[in-house]
C-alpha cells in the first residue's frame, strides 16, 4: 500500500505535494519522492525514509506548477533511494508514481531492456515510464502513448504520470484507489482524500478502467479506449483527521478491516504454492541450517505473536521458546552460537525488546527482527530483519500487525524447519493453499461477523474469559489483552486446560467464556468450556459453522474451515471486533486508550 499524489494549477506545486505526502504517510513511509516540472524539464527528488527526511533533502526548492509525489511501502525491492518513486525513463522525459502490483513486470522489463531501455531500480513500477517512452519513441503523442502503456499492464494500479514540457497529468486506475480533487483551477489526483482535503472538499472517485487527463482547463474522464465516462463530483464532509480514517469511526476498525490487504502484502512473493515451498527470498537458501534452538523475545501483542510462532516452530519439530522481553534480563535461557534470537516488535522501538535483543547479541546469538517499520532501531541492530509490510498502524491497540506477525512467523517456522532438514515439512503442502486464501477467509469473517451483537449481549458482565489450546492459546491471550486495553473491563486469557486449576473459581453467570477452536484437541477445549457452562457461565464458541461446539455453546462466532495452523488467526479477527464493539458501546476513546502509548520506548 502506497500513497500517490499529482497536482496541476497556478503557483508552485511543491508545497501542496509535500503537504499531501505528509497526509498520506499512514499509507506507507519507508521512502518518499516528488517530481516537479518547470519550463526546462522534470526535476526529481526522492529517497528512502519518511517525508520529513525528503523535505530536508530538497535543497533549491523545486519550481513548477505541475508535479507528482509518492510515499512508498515497499513490496518489490527494498526501500532504497533508487527504488523510491517517482520513477522515470533514462532522460527523465516521463515521470510516474504508482500504487499497486504490476504482475507482468518481468516480461515487460525483459522486452524493454532488449530494446535498449536501461533500468535503475528493483521495482515493478519502473516498467511504466519506460513503456510510455517506448511509445513516444515510436511516434505516438503523449496521451495515446500513456493509454497504450496502461493497456499492457496486468495487475493492480493507480498511476499518475507527466511528460516533460507538458502542463498535463495522465492517470489511470484499476484495483487501487484514485480520487480527483478540484477547486478554482487547481486539480489533484491522489490515493485518498486526506492528501488534498485542506485544499478542496470537492472530489470525484475514479472507477476501475477509468483514464483521466488533467490540465489547467479541466479534467477529462474516459475509459481506456478513450470513450468519455461520466463521473459526478461529491462534497466530502470529513475533517482532515477524520479523512485519515476513511469511512471508519476509528483507526482501529479501519486497521481490522485492512487485514486482507495487509496479509496479502505480508505473503506477497514469499510463498510458492506451485513449487510447494516457502520462498522467503529475504534469506539465502540454508540460512537457518545450523540453528539448534530459537528464542523469541517480545512484549504485549507481539509476545502473543511470538508465542504463536514458537508453538508453530515446536510443532514443526524445532526447539523454541517465547520469552517476555522485560523478563529476559533475569531469565534468559543459555545462549550459544547456534542459538537464533528473534525479536518480534511492530514498532521496532520497544525498549524492553531492544534491551533483550542487545543482550542476546552480546552473548553470541544470531539475531533477527520481525517488524513493521523499515529503518527502525530493532531492524537496524539485528543481524537480519524481516518486514511484515502491514502499513502504518495508528490505533494504539495492535490488530493488523498481530495477524501479519503471526502469519510471517508461521512462514518462518516452516522455512527454519526446511533449512534444518533439507526438505519442506510434511504439512506444508496442505498449509500453502490455506495461507494463500487467508485474505479471502478474513474477508468472510469481516463480512458476516456477529461480533457487535455478541458484544452488546454480554456488555454488562463482571469479567470476560478467553480460552484456547495449542495455537489457540496465544489467541486467547491476545483476545483478552485487546479486550482489556480498549474497554478497561477485566479480561483474562487461559490455556483451556488451565480453567480447572484455579480460574474456574471465578466463573459465575456473569463471566462469559470465549472458547477458540482450532482443530487441535477441540474435544478437550469443549469439555473445559462445558465445565464453565455448568456453573452458569455463557460460552461463545469461535469455530466453523459445522463444529460440534455450535450445538453446545450459548453463542457462536463463525470462522471458515481452515488448517489448525491458521484457524486461530481467523478467530482472532472475531475477537478483535468483539473488543472494538464492546469498547464502542462503553464510549471509550478506542484509538487512544488511557495510560497507553503506541510504542513503549522506556523500560
Ligand atoms: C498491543 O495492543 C499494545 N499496543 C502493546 O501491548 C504492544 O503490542 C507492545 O507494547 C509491543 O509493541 P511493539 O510490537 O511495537 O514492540
Amino acid at each position: 500500500m502506497c500513497g500517490i499524489i499529482g497536482r496541476v494549477g497556478d503557483g508552485n506545486a511543491l508545497e501542496p505535494l509535500l503537504t499531501g505526502l505528509e497526509n498520506l504517510e499512514y499509507r506507507g513511509y519507508d521512502s518518499a519522492g516528488v517530481a516537479v516540472q518547470n519550463g526546462s524539464g522534470i526535476n526529481v527528488e526522492k529517497r528512502s525514509g519518511k517525508v520529513e527526511e525528503l523535505k530536508s533533502s530538497i535543497g533549491e526548492p523545486l519550481q513548477g506548477e505541475v508535479g507528482i509525489g509518492h510515499t512508498r511501502w515497499s513490496t518489490h525491492g527494498p526501500p532504497t533511494d533508487a527504488n523510491a518513486h517517482p520513477h522515470t525513463d533514462e532522460s527523465e522525459d516521463v515521470a510516474v508514481v504508482h500504487n499497486g502490483i504490476i504482475e507482468n513486470y518481468t516480461e515487460l522489463r525483459e522486452r524493454l531492456a532488449a530494446n535498449g531501455y536501461e533500468f535503475t531500480s528493483d521495482t515493478d513500477t519502473e516498467v511504466i515510464p519506460h513503456l510510455v517512452q517506448y511509445y513516444l519513441d515510436a511516434g505516438y503523442d503523449s496521451e495515446p502513448a500513456f493509454r497504450q502503456a496502461i493497456d499492457e499492464l496486468e495487475g493492480s494500479y493507480a498511476v499518475t504520470a507527466m511528460v516533460s514540457g507538458e502542463h498535463v497529468l495522465y492517470a489511470a486506475r484499476r484495483g487501487s484507489p484514485l480520487v480527483v480533487g478540484m477547486e478554482d483551477g487547481e486539480y489533484f489526483l491522489a490515493s485518498d482524500v486526506p492528501a488534498f482535503l485542506e485544499y478542496t472538499d470537492s472530489v470525484i472517485y475514479l472507477e476501475d478502467g477509468d483514464v483521466v487527463v488533467v490540465d489547467e482547463d479541466g479534467v477529462e474522464f474516459t475509459d481506456l479506449e478513450g470513450d468519455p465516462v461520466v463521473r459526478e463530483p461529491e462534497t466530502v464532509e470529513w475533517d482532515p483527521e477524520q479523512a485519515g480514517k476513511g469511512t471508519y469511526d476509528h483507526f482501529m476498525l479501519k486497521e481490522i478491516h485492512e487485514q486482507p490487504t495487509s496479509l496479502s502484502q505480508a505473503i506477497e512473493g514469499r510463498i510458492d504454492p506451485a513449487g510447494g515451498r516457502i520462498a522467503l527470498a529475504d534469506f539465502e537458501p540454508g540460512t537457518f541450517a545450523d540453528v539448534d534452538s530459537v528464542q523469541f523475545v517480545a512484549c504485549g501483542t507481539s509476545y502473543h505473536a511470538a508465542l504463536y510462532g514458537s508453538l508453530a516452530l515446536n510443532q514443526a519439530g524445532v526447539q523454541s521458546t517465547a520469552l517476555l522481553a522485560n523478563e529476559y534480563s533475569v531469565s534468559a535461557p543459555p545462549i550459544d552460537d547456534d542459538t537464533l534470537v528473534i525479536a518480534v516488535t511492530q514498532s521496532g522501538e520497544t525498549a524492553d525488546t531492544l534491551t533483550a535483543l542487545r543482550r542476546a547479541a552480546r552473548e553470541g546469538a544470531a539475531t533477527l527482527t520481525l517488524t513493521n517499520v523499515v529503518g527502525s532501531t530493532a531492524a537496524r541492530e539485528a543481524d537480519d530483519a524481516l518486514f511484515i509490510r502491514a502499513g502504518p498502524e495508528i490505533g494504539v491497540a495492535a490488530t493488523k500487525t498481530f495477524s501479519s506477525q503471526a502469519v510471517m512467523l508461521t512462514l518462518l517456522a516452516q522455512r527454519i524447519a526446511a533449512d534444518l532438514r533439507g526438505e519442506p515439512p510434511a504439512d506444508l503442502e496442505a498449509l500453502l493453499p490455506e495461507l494463500e486464501s487467508m485474505p479471502a477467509a478474513i474477508d468472510d469473517v469481516l463480512a458476516g461477523s456477529a461480533a457487535k451483537t455478541v458484544a452488546r449481549r454480554y456488555s454488562d458482565s463482571e469479567a470476560y474469559f478467553f480460552i484456547g489450546r495449542g495455537l489457540g492459546y496465544p489467541v486467547a491471550l491476545e483476545g483478552a489483552l485487546k479486550f482489556k486495553e480498549i474497554t478497561y473491563e477485566h479480561a483474562e486469557g487461559f490455556a483451556s486446560g488451565e480453567l480447572k486449576h484455579g480460574p474456574l473459581a471465578l466463573v459465575t453467570p456473569e463471566t462469559p467464556v470465549f472458547a477458540i477452536f482450532t482443530g487441535q484437541e477441540d474435544e478437550k477445549t469443549l469439555k473445559n468450556a462445558e465445565e464453565a457452562q455448568t456453573r452458569g457461565a455463557p460460552v461463545i464458541a469461535v469455530c466453523p459453522d459445522d463444529h460440534p461446539a455450535v450445538e453446545v455453546a450459548d453463542d457462536h462466532l463463525p470462522i471458515p474451515d481452515t488448517e489448525p495452523d491458521l484457524a486461530g488467526l481467523l478467530a482472532n479477527v472475531q475477537l478483535q471486533l468483539v473488543s472494538y464493539h464492546a469498547a464502542d458501546l462503553l464510549g471509550r476513546p478506542i484509538d487512544k486508550p488511557r495510560n497507553l502509548a503506541k510504542s513503549v520506548t522506556v523500560e
